[in-house]
């Protein structure tokens, strides 16, 4: 794969690199988009969601007040994070899918000031711009703090990110629920890996619970998920030279009790042909037909011990809210 490596940038105590391969590759990326959309249960990866206009509706998401599993898991951070600083001393923070950056805030400002030289925190993201700004709010906010930002996927890149001392790996806001459960074992497995002997994992998942409250998180009343699901078709116009018109297509969200998981999908409002330069024929999408851009899977304590299992490591907290809508996990290596 061709990586600029030497993208690298500087703006002490911030340094960026990138690892996002300088061109999208056709085998890689785009084929694997064509056969979602081309099989008879049609699929669009939700990693697809988070172009610039992704990002901004997923912040305002985070807003509503449906949403409670971003609220949630900040309040319970906010709580618990004297009890986790503790320990932190000459350590790497690495943060998977940083986005904005609050929730390491919330960290952060539990510590004292005068520890803030021995910290350097690592955001791991596909957006450089949000890195970015956040490095240079969190600089101002914290300083000492070093940072070192990884643009990258998260998936496939965790080896890369740079070595150091002692590890802090924080992977907040139930993003392991994108993936099916077998792919959050093998996640695990590779956290584990990264994981020194005495680094210390934060994981955030949201837990089943009440199917309207779930399903009201999918299906907010100012719409914004439904604006969100339909950007998703933007995004692969951009990619792959469809001719996607978002509006012809339905926004759904329900919670699919036998997996345990938030489904969305999006579905055609009438037929339509679809073409993109990377296809000779046409798509055909049948009026009704639906395509599947998300699972949200939600957890209970059984799934929790398989994470821990496939991990090799130990629980040593769980922290939640009061309504236990949302976990915070604090694990550690196995003994
Ligand atoms: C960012 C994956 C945690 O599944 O709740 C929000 C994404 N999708 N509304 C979630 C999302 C629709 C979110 N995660």
């Amino acid at each position: 794969m061709n990586f600029h490596e030497d993208a690298s940038r500087s703006v002490a105590p911030i340094t960026i690199s990138n690892l996002l391969p300088s061109s999208i590759n056709e085998d890689e990326a785009i084929m694997p988009i064509i056969e979602g959309l081309s099989s008879d249960h049609k699929r669009i990866s939700s990693r697809y969601f988070y172009d610039a206009v992704g990002s901004q509706l997923f912040e305002e998401i985070t807003l509503l007040p449906e949403y409670y599993l971003t609220r949630t898991e900040k309040n319970i951070l906010k709580d618990v994070s004297p009890q986790i600083v503790r320990k932190l001393v000459d350590i790497d923070i690495i943060e998977i899918g940083s986005g904005d950056s609050s929730k390491i805030s919330l960290l952060l400002e539990s510590l004292p000031a005068e520890r803030m030289e021995a910290i350097r925190y690592i955001p791991v993201d596909v957006n450089q711009a949000a890195i970015e700004n956040a490095a240079k709010s969190l600089i101002k906010n914290f300083p000492g703090l070093k940072i070192h930002g990884v643009v990258g996927d998260f998936e496939k890149q965790l080896n890369r990110i740079p070595k150091g001392k002692k590890r802090l790996i924080c992977f907040f806001g139930s993003t392991i629920g994108n993936l099916s459960r077998e792919d959050s074992m093998k996640f695990m497995a590779e956290l584990g890996r990264i994981m020194p002997s005495d680094g210390m994992l934060l994981l955030g998942v949201d837990m089943v619970k009440d199917i309207d409250v779930l399903e009201n998180a999918y299906k907010d009343s100012k719409k914004i998920t439904e604006k969100f699901n339909r950007n998703i078709l933007n995004v692969i116009n951009n990619l792959v030279g469809t001719d996607f018109v978002p509006d012809f297509f339905e926004h759904i969200a329900f919670y699919n009790e036998e997996h345990s998981r938030i489904e969305m999908h999006l579905r055609a409002m009438e037929r339509m042909e679809i073409s993109t330069p990377y296809l000779k024929g046409k798509i055909i999408i049948q009026k009704g037909e639906t395509i599947h851009t998300e699972n949200s899977y939600k957890f209970t304590h059984k799934h929790i011990d398989d994470l821990t299992r496939a991990g090799g490591m130990d629980v040593k907290n769980i922290f939640t809210d009061e309504n236990k809508w949302f976990s915070l996990i604090q694990f550690c290596k196995r003994a």
